[in-house]
């Protein structure tokens, strides 16, 4: 399986999801600029991808700054750390990313620059590699919540592309498949940028797993006809009340599965839940250029001059998510915020199939 973000010879190697899924070609990032600009642009995305992009692009700026002392190399790496910061505000995991490699370099603050260097790399690389795990902790969490002949439908791209790998969304469909049972995925194709169809069909059908990719529109109407057995999204930021930011849509799928009594999961890994905002009202939305709404690949479709919004991010309130699935296991909304108390007894809070 293609990785969508990797250090490779010193270097950022991206595999560029905009090209995706016709033609399979990579960004090699020498600086910390092409690593922000291949965010922007969506050439990587997904919350925890871009987060582990942008500690990659930090790593590799801080090779080419030359520092006499500890807080002269801190002064050079802040304007990085913002450039990166501005690239996309929704998802919370570029700032989770950033606030870890600066804790790092103050545990550290008495290495030569040198080491400094070098750790960040290390550091870089560990993100990397512990996302990984992290998903496949969510798979196992989330695949009891799966049954054999289930049908499981998801929005946007919550795969292996969209973080270090296997996913969080489709880490329960994976573990569920390699335990056996026989699982079908409905991808909503997810406009504007349709990640659900470009996206999550290709690297489901690269896993040999049975997918059918639908308009949004549709979401409603096969849940109505008993065709949807529960859904599983991916977040962007989930908040200390359960509120669950994730890609636009996802809000009205929420709803039309509370109304047709289908349970509606969330796979959120810790990097992805922002324990200091209390409430989703407060979570900023990214609002993304028109011209990914007025043209489909290059053709505009709507009358010139239109107005256009587009928002690249919705809330879902706690209220319609049952439970968030996470590396430490599956939690009612509510509960959230009280993984972060001290002492707390996890078991009495998992949740159960
Ligand atoms: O705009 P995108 O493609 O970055 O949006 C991605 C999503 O909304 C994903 O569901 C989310 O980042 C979770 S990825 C594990």
């Amino acid at each position: 399986m293609v990785k969508a973000v990797e250090w490779i010879d010193d270097r950022v190697r991206i595999l560029d999801q905009s090209k995706l899924p016709h033609e399979v070609t990579f960004i090699d990032c020498t600086d910390h600029l092409l690593v922000a600009d291949a965010i922007k642009t969506l050439k990587i995305r997904g919350a925890p991808a871009i987060g582990i992009a942008a500690a990659m692009g930090l790593a590799r700026a801080a090779q080419d700054i030359s520092a006499s002392g500890f807080d002269e190399f801190m002064k050079a790496l802040e304007p990085i750390m913002d450039t990166l910061l501005m690239t996309r505000p929704t998802a919370v995991n570029i700032k989770w990313a950033m606030e870890r490699m600066k804790k790092l370099l103050l545990k550290n603050r008495d290495e030569s620059i040198d080491r400094l260097k070098a750790l960040l790399i290390d550091e870089a690389k560990a993100i990397l590699e512990e996302d990984i795990e992290v998903n496949k902790a969510i798979g196992i969490w989330g695949a009891q919540f799966i049954r054999d002949g289930d049908t499981v439908l998801t929005h946007c791209n919550a795969g292996a592309l969209a973080t270090g790998g296997y996913g969080t969304a489709t880490a329960p469909i994976l573990v569920a498949k390699e335990q056996g049972k026989s699982v079908r995925v409905v991808a909503d194709e997810t406009r504007p940028v349709l990640q659900g169809a470009r996206l999550t069909a290709w690297e489901l059908m690269q896993a040999g797993v049975d997918v059918t990719v639908i308009t949004d529109n549709s979401a409603g109407a096969l849940m109505r006809k008993g065709e949807i057995d529960l859904c599983i999204v991916g977040t962007d930021r989930t908040v200390r009340n359960g509120d669950v930011a994730n890609k636009i849509g996802t809000y009205m799928v929420a709803v039309l599965a509370r109304e047709n009594d289908i349970p509606f999961y969330v796979a959120a890994p810790l990097s992805s839940i922002d324990f200091s905002i209390p409430s989703g009202d407060m979570i900023p939305i990214e609002l993304r250029p028109d011209e990914e709404v007025t043209h489909i690949r290059g053709q505009q479709i709507t009358p010139d001059g239109v107005k256009v919004l587009n928002m690249a991010f919705d809330v879902t309130p706690a209220k319609y998510v049952t439970a968030i699935i996470t590396e430490k296991g599956a939690f009612r909304p509510k509960d959230i915020k009280k993984l972060t108390y001290r002492g707390v007894n996890l078991e009495e809070l998992r949740i159960k199939a």
